[in-house]
């Protein structure tokens, strides 16, 4: 719960958001990026009226409401990273702090340089910050991409999933994440980033990817069957928006 932010009277908008401290590993993927978000999409409340600027609102009104209610807690999140890190007046209400990028699809945010990226997936969602191109994702561990592993990866790629030692299950789930995080950090399509970016280690809390010749560390959190993958492309591309 924001106690204090909410007692400040400058976040008005939402009540309650239970914050997953417990996660095992979750400081040390908090630590490595300038700023991270993990939210119970559940228990956010929110009054769009006072949460949403005015472009956010438009993209809402075109949602299902279960889509909806993730692009709402991605505002939560991104609103909230945005005060964290200082990258807003503190008296600048949530209404005035845009999240939505200038192509209506990434994220951002307000006017920073700063870069993000937000994943959700049923219950839970994770947004994080970082000074160089970031991509995160979360997913519950499943047999869909043990099944679809084919799709996405590539025969050296999947030899490295029985390497592992994590069973099928996880390790294909991590690759999945590791493929899509890669993807909005780099801006690709994700038929792109199959192609482009190898998986070259999948382990439980790190891994490691191939693009361009480079390698570039991937790190995952896990628990109660949900996955999250974090990769941040150092000296990689251009600033956002
Ligand atoms: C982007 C994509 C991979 C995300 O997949 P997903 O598992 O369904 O959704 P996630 O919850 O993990 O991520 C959704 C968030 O990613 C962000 N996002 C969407 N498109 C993005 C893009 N092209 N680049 C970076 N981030 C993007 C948004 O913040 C979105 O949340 P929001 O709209 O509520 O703010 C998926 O939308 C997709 O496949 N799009 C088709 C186009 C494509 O291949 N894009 C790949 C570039 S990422």
């Amino acid at each position: 719960m924001f106690l204090n932010e909410i007692s400040s009277g400058f976040i008005s908008t939402y009540s309650l958001v239970k914050d997953f401290q417990d996660w095992s590993g979750i400081d040390r993927l908090k630590s490595a990026y300038l700023g991270m978000v993990l939210l119970d999409i559940e228990a956010i409340f929110s009054d769009e009226e006072y949460l949403f600027t005015p472009r956010e609102a438009a993209r809402a009104m075109r949602m299902s409401p279960r889509r909806r209610k993730g692009f709402t807690a991605a505002r939560v999140a991104l609103k909230r990273l945005a005060r964290q890190l200082n990258l807003v007046e503190k008296d600048r209400p949530d209404r005035e702090i845009e999240t939505l990028g200038p192509d209506d699809v990434r994220p951002c945010l307000a006017e920073s340089k700063i870069y993000c990226s937000v994943s959700h997936t049923g219950q839970l969602l994770v947004a994080v910050a970082d000074r160089h191109p970031i991509g995160v994702d979360i997913e519950t561990v499943s047999e869909k991409a043990t099944r679809a592993k084919h799709l996405f990866m590539s025969p050296r790629e999947r030899d490295l999933i029985s390497l592992s030692g994590l069973g099928p299950e996880r390790a294909a789930t991590r690759a999945w994440t590791i493929k899509e995080a890669a993807a909005k950090a780099l801006g690709l399509d994700l038929f792109q980033t199959f192609r482009e970016v190898e998986v070259v280690r999948v382990g439980e809390g790190e891994g490691v990817i191939r693009y361009r010749e480079k390698t570039y560390p991937i790190r995952h959190g896990e628990e109660n069957g949900y996955v999250i993958a974090l990769v941040s492309f150092n000296n990689l591309l251009k600033s956002p928006g």
